[in-house]
């Protein structure tokens, strides 16, 4: 369907009739018109039934950050259904800090968020950038190449080898559990084509981590993720479903959502000329223009809550049970909020106000460091690629929750 179809489409349906968690509008990147109009007419929007079942959809800036800063009534607990508009299925629960509400979440979050302090990513930024720089010499020039598996995928399945003190050599088996942990498992595509497919690959994931766990449990604590899950009281004794389920948010929270702002980025500026020559004229603009990507690329399509009590939300009765989901890739495009927003703007004033990271108690832990990734690559790619040229559309993943791109094919000129 062509652009003017789709805004048509999204136009004349009947308000009761959106459902906007359907993954192919994300597949075919049709999204904008639907939530367009929900902003326009209907901002806190119940949709009665989908493959989900019933479910609010929240799509304005000012009541996202009402449900993220209310954790007292708009729950992450998996007990009540977790973050995703898909409920795990009960018998294969696997809980993690991302899917619990204060004081539970609140311990564990404390044990990891270290690897993340400035002193660590100040030691970490050599490395980065050493690496950043092998992964660019070695890209091919003159020929028709895929961004995604050369760089965006090279680059983040590093840092979590790193992030977890990985064999080298075995990392790439860390990206193949992240896609096993976010697959949809209806998309022909997916690595695991049944949720007792999936159980099953994450049961060998947290068996293999598991070994790595208690070799370092024996070991004085270390920088890396395992050694402070294996240390820290919060989480040494974690039952095995935990284990296996923070493993899989450690994995996941670091991975797709950098790769695909590493990718989203290139194909940003591509779109916008004008802000990639600003860029190249000037490299001081690079911080801005890394909060501006991950603003305009919306790596996290949304965030799922359940409503402890019964509340009011944008003039609407939400009920104890429902299931509420925050719209980030709406709220990041509300003009109320974001100046112009469909388009990017590498020099806004204030750049790291969106929602991308979520907010509240569950912002994200891992956003200095997806910060300087992302701040390292373009300083080295303008620093010998002026001109890196996108060659052909995308293919994007079929998902209503990760914004993922599968591949990119681009060109560096010889
Ligand atoms: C551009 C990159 C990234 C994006 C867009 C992103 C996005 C998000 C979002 C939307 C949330 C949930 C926020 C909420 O519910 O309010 C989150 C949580 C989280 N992220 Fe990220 N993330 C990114 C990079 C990273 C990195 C590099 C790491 C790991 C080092 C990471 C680890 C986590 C963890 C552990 C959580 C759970 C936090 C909690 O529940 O307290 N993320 N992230």
């Amino acid at each position: 369907m062509n652009d003017i179809a789709v805004r048509t489409k999204a136009d004349s349906l009947p308000l009761d009739a959106f459902d906007v968690s359907d993954p192919q509008i994300y597949q075919d990147d049709t999204w904008y018109p639907y939530f367009a109009r929900l902003r326009r007419e209907d901002p806190v929007h119940f949709c009665r039934e989908s493959r989900y079942g019933p479910y609010w959809s929240v799509t304005k800036y000012k009541d996202i950050m009402q449900v993220e800063v209310n954790h007292q009534v708009y729950s992450s607990a998996s007990e009540l259904g977790g973050i995703q508009i898909e409920d795990q299925p009960k018998d294969m629960d696997r809980p993690s800090f991302i899917r619990m509400d204060p004081p539970r979440h609140d311990d564990q979050r404390k044990v990891v968020s270290p690897v993340v302090a400035p002193a660590n990513l100040a030691n970490m930024e050599g490395l980065i950038r050493e690496r950043t720089i092998s992964v660019l010499e070695a890209l091919p020039r003159g020929e028709t190449f895929d961004w995604v598996d050369l760089v965006s995928i090279e680059l983040t399945t590093m840092m979590l080898a790193t992030l977890f003190d990985y064999p080298w050599d075995d990392r790439r088996q860390l990206t193949y559990w992240s896609d096993v942990v976010i697959a949809n498992v209806n998309a022909p595509e997916a690595p695991v084509h049944s949720e007792a497919e999936r159980f099953a690959e994450l049961t060998k994931m947290a068996q293999a981590l598991g070994v790595l766990f208690q070799e370092r449990a024996q070991l004085p604590p270390r920088f890396d993720l395992l050694s402070m899950l294996a240390h820290g009281e919060a989480t040494r004794n974690m039952p095995f479903r935990e284990f296996m389920g923070t493993l899989g948010l450690l994995i996941v929270g670091g991975n797709d959502t950098t790769r695909n702002s590493m990718t989203g980025g290139l194909m940003a500026l591509s779109q916008h000329p004008g802000e990639y020559q600003k860029l190249r004229d000037d490299p001081s603009l690079i911080p801005g223009m890394v909060s501006e990507i991950i603003r305009y690329v919306t790596p996290v399509i949304h965030m799922r809550r359940t409503a402890k009590e019964d509340t009011e939300l944008g003039g609407k009765t939400i009920r104890k049970g429902d299931k509420v989901v925050m719209w980030y890739v709406s709220g990041n495009r509300d003009p109320e909020a974001i100046e112009n927003p469909d388009t990017c703007i590498i020099v806004r004033p204030r750049p790291r106000q969106h929602l991308s990271f979520g907010f509240g108690v569950h912002r994200c832990v891992g956003n200095r460091l997806a910060e300087l990734q992302l701040r390292i690559l373009w300083e080295e790619i303008l620093r010998r690629y002026p001109v890196i040229e996108v060659m052909g559309p995308p293919q994007r993943v079929y998902s209503n929750f990760i914004h993922g791109i599968r591949s990119l094919p681009v060109r560096i000129p010889a």
